[in-house]
């Protein structure tokens, strides 16, 4: 194999993606005073970060005293059906309140109480009014406020469209990662003493979903195949509330914090269903349950014209909604001329976000592969089952630090990996096979976006927000069929601007994580939060008690159970004076398990 020319750069820690874990990582990493290079596919400012417009959930009860960490690793827990990894929640409810703290100390505009703290609004499943928010623009100002650190840190160097494409191992431990630039496809090697991956989701595999282009998944796919675990794939969250129409729009984020600041949903017969489903949190339940429930009005054919639900501000008063909401104002009334200070929204559930991910240790974002670290998203273990509004902005604060730094440790404690050069020639080989001849003549070519579009129909119609074993095994053989096929993509033109190679890689990422998500689904043969499924409705005190785990094994994937780690007595404590416990629907034997791990922090 001949290796084509590229550049090597060398740096301390290497961080994938520059959404609020990458750069909150870069910045950590650079202030323990390692050199760092921050990769992002796109343009600084554009990561899915933006995309958690209603708050970051911090119990700083500025707004409701009673409010605590405490009370917020409570609802977290129960939010996530207590498939959640305990320390991570609670390092993350104890710290994401200094990073709000921080966040605001950096230049952070959050809207205010009348005593001039910060405000806080009231999100699903959440206890008390607990978002810190700026309007419904929240993830934008956070990536606004990091992007100003990060550039005004030094020692700082952002690589703007770069697509990472695989990590090089120097024996077992990850030695840094080869990709392209975007613009003219030349190769580049990054070389590293750690790597973080602040990578994101991968939305995209579905049809409709509130991610932007960006939201393959590389992350978790490069560090699926450099052997790293991916843990609770299962569990896709459908955020239930995104634009159904018109069609250009569909799937496009209509922020929880319109429900926060008081909307109500409606059925076509004006009925207030949240009522019914869930009469204690109304329209402000968890999101599994808000999506699940807008999803049977529909199919009891309740749904509005174009198969979504009624969402209506219209009593919060024009005043009201342009202050709080400006960007729900703009967006209806941009893209689909509706007037919210006048008319109801129409919405439905989109995929969001993904709970699953790359497992990691929960003090240091530590990923089953040596150098390699995660934070946000792309990791596992916080949220569990079901993730709350608003812990997402959290998430990448707390975690996006603790990578940062623990990266930067490792590679100031020990000397460089080397780079492989027969690593680097068969990635290079294999990114480069679909600008070549399609293959060995013996099919014929495949066009990656038609790929794409294959694989969108079969999650969102059989690995979607209802799934059986029926459906999710078609979904299954779809998924196998189409990735023998994408062993023959073919594209026209080189590697200057062609987007049509850049999506083949996409597609290869997406048909792995499709594979995992597809895969533990069907394992998971019971229904907990995001995963609903029809053939299992009730929940399963054994399945309550273990993650489940996608493993690479030669070209196989290998599903194994992996038992949660029991929460310490004190914990369980927290849980059961929350005002959202009910023991009748904990997974039996769950809380009263006889082991105590130590809590150190
Ligand atoms: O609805 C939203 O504003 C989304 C927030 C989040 O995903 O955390």
């Amino acid at each position: 194999m001949t290796v084509e020319p590229y550049e090597t750069i060398d740096t301390d820690v290497l961080v994938v993606g520059a959404g609020g874990a990458g750069m909150r990582a870069a910045v950590a990493a650079a202030d323990a005073g390692c050199r760092v290079v921050v990769i992002t596919k796109s343009l600084l400012g554009k990561a899915h970060t933006v995309m958690a417009e209603g708050g970051i959930a911090a119990g700083m009860g500025n707004v409701d005293a009673q409010d605590s960490w405490e009370v917020h690793f409570a609802d977290t827990m129960l939010g996530g059906q207590l498939l959640n990894n305990w320390r991570m929640v609670q390092i993350y409810a104890r710290e994401v309140i200094d990073r709000v703290y921080e966040l605001e100390r950096w230049g952070g505009r959050f809207d205010r109480t009348k005593d001039g703290r910060i405000m806080q609004r009231a999100f699903g499943a959440h206890s008390w009014k607990r978002l810190a928010h700026v309007g419904d623009r929240t993830g934008l100002e956070l990536i606004r406020t990091m992007q100003d650190r990060m550039l005004h840190t030094d020692r700082v160097d952002v690589y703007m469209e770069y697509t990472l494409t695989a990590l090089l191992k120097d024996g077992d431990r990850v030695a840094g990662a080869i990709g392209y630039n975007r613009n003219d496809g030349k190769f580049v090697v990054f070389r590293s003493g750690g790597t973080v991956l602040g990578s994101g989701g991968w939305g995209r595999m579905y049809r409709y979903t509130s991610n932007s282009w960006e939201s393959t998944g590389d992350g978790a796919a490069m560090a699926y195949a450099a052997g790293a675990d991916l843990q609770d794939m299962e569990f896709v969250q459908f955020h239930p509330t995104g634009m159904v129409w018109p069609p250009g729009a569909r799937g496009i984020l209509v922020t929880e914090a319109v429900r926060g600041e008081g909307g109500l949903l409606y059925n076509s017969e004006g009925v207030r269903f949240m009522l019914e489903y869930d009469p204690v949190k109304k329209e402000l339940s968890s999101r599994d349950v808000v999506a699940r429930s807008i999803y049977k009005e529909v199919r009891a054919g309740r749904g509005t014209p174009h198969g979504g639900a009624y969402l209506d501000v219209r009593h919060l008063g024009a005043e009201r909604i342009k202050q709080k909401l400006p960007s729900m104002y703009e967006q209806f009334h941009a893209l689909a001329s509706v007037d919210i200070t006048r008319d109801p929204m129409e919405v439905g559930p989109t995929i969001h976000y993904t709970m699953g991910g790359v497992r990691v240790a929960p003090d240091t974002g530590a990923t089953t592969v040596p150098g390699l670290y995660a934070a946000g998203e792309v990791a596992a273990g916080l949220h569990g089952a079901n993730r709350l509004g608003g812990n997402s902005l959290g998430d990448i604060l707390v975690f996006g630090r603790r990578a940062g730094e623990a990266a930067a440790s490792e590679a100031r404690a020990r000397a460089r990996g080397a780079i492989d050069e027969s690593q680097v020639a068969a990635e290079q080989e294999s990114l480069l096979r679909p600008l070549q001849s399609s293959g060995d003549g013996t099919a014929s070519p495949e066009n990656p976006y038609k790929l794409h579009e294959e694989l969108q129909a079969a999650m969102q119609d059989d690995a979607g927000i209802a799934r059986t074993a029926e459906s999710l095994q078609r979904s299954l053989a779809a998924i196998l069929g189409l990735r023998k096929r994408a062993a023959h993509m073919h594209v026209a033109g080189g590697r200057v601007l062609n987007p049509g190679w850049h999506t083949c890689r996409d597609v290869t990422n997406m048909l792995t994580l499709s594979e995992a998500i597809v895969r533990t689904a069907i394992e998971r043969r019971e229904s907990r939060g995001s995963q609903w499924r029809l053939d299992h409705l009730e929940q399963d005190a054994g399945f309550g008690t273990v993650n489940f785990i996608a493993r690479r094994d030669g070209d196989a994937m290998r599903i194994v159970a992996e038992p949660v780690e029991p929460m310490p007595d004190e914990l369980v404590a927290l849980l059961q004076r929350s005002r959202f416990y009910d023991e009748a629907k904990l997974p039996k034997g769950h809380l009263t398990r006889a082991v105590k791990p130590e809590v150190t922090a």
